[in-house]
């Protein structure tokens, strides 16, 4: 099984691919992660990306084909795999549809989590994340057991450099302009599933795995 998650920053596509993830053993793919990696690790990739992550504005095209492309060649997809955060851009969507097609495979549902922009910004402001094993919580929707303790390493929690209001607002407009447009796109080859994301996290996930479970073999 091969699915994408799409939705404007903090619809929820990471809460939701992970336990999707989890449900069907298949790794979850987030673009965000690996660049926020390569940015700790200071390697010359993460120092591109920093300045446009920064300013809420997208890493081009040719660099996140690249990390794609690579990531989608690890042995742990074999059994399919969840990409969380791509593709952002037609041009990605594009490359993806030719990189499957070379190797017989194709996306089999793209799961569009719509949620609107003032229920975002308090998503993203009350977000934390764990640097070590980059669980997701939330202060008030999705907190840890111990405050600002990651229940699954035992990490200490941290807010993310581009969860702030300014960076927020930026984003969103680049979601508006980029990636947005997929939505028909994907809308278009009858591959789109649209969830309302403005609900519990759990109700999401079960409206979100019956959808799945009813696809075609
Ligand atoms: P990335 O890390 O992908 O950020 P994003 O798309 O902005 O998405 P988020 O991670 O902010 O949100 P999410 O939808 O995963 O929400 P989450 O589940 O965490 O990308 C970061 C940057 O990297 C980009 O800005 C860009 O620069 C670059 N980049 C990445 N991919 C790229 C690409 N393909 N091309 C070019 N550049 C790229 O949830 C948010 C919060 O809400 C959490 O606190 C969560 O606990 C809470 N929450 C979730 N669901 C619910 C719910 N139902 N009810 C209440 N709270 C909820």
């Amino acid at each position: 099984m091969i699915l994408i998650f799409l939705g404007a920053p903090g619809a929820g596509k990471g809460t939701q691919s992970e336990l999707i993830a989890k449900e069907f053993s298949i790794p979850q793919i987030s673009t965000g992660d690996i660049l926020r990696n390569e940015v700790a690790l200071v390697t010359d990739l993460g120092m591109k990306a920093k300045a446009y992550m920064d300013n809420g504005e997208l890493v081009p095209d040719d660099i996140i084909i690249q990390i794609i492309e690579k990531r989608i060649k690890n042995g742990d997809t074999k059994n399919g795999f969840i990409l969380d955060g791509f593709p952002r851009t037609i041009k990605q969507a594009e490359e993806l549809d030719s990189m499957l097609q070379k190797n017989n495979l194709s996306i089999s549902k793209v799961v569009f989590i719509d949620v609107q922009d003032e229920v975002i910004i308090e998503r993203l402001s009350g977000r934390r994340v764990c640097p070590s094993c980059n669980a997701v919580y939330h202060i008030k929707y999705n907190p840890p057991k111990v405050e600002n303790i990651c229940d699954k390493c035992g990490s200490k929690l941290i807010q993310r450099s581009d969860d702030h209001e300014d960076v927020i607002k930026r984003r969103l407009q680049t979601y508006k302009e980029n990636t947005s447009p997929l939505v028909e796109y994907y809308a278009n080859s009858m591959r789109l599933i649209k969830i309302s994301g403005e609900k519990d996290i759990m109700d999401i996930f079960h409206e979100i795995l019956d959808e799945l479970l009813n696809i075609p073999k």
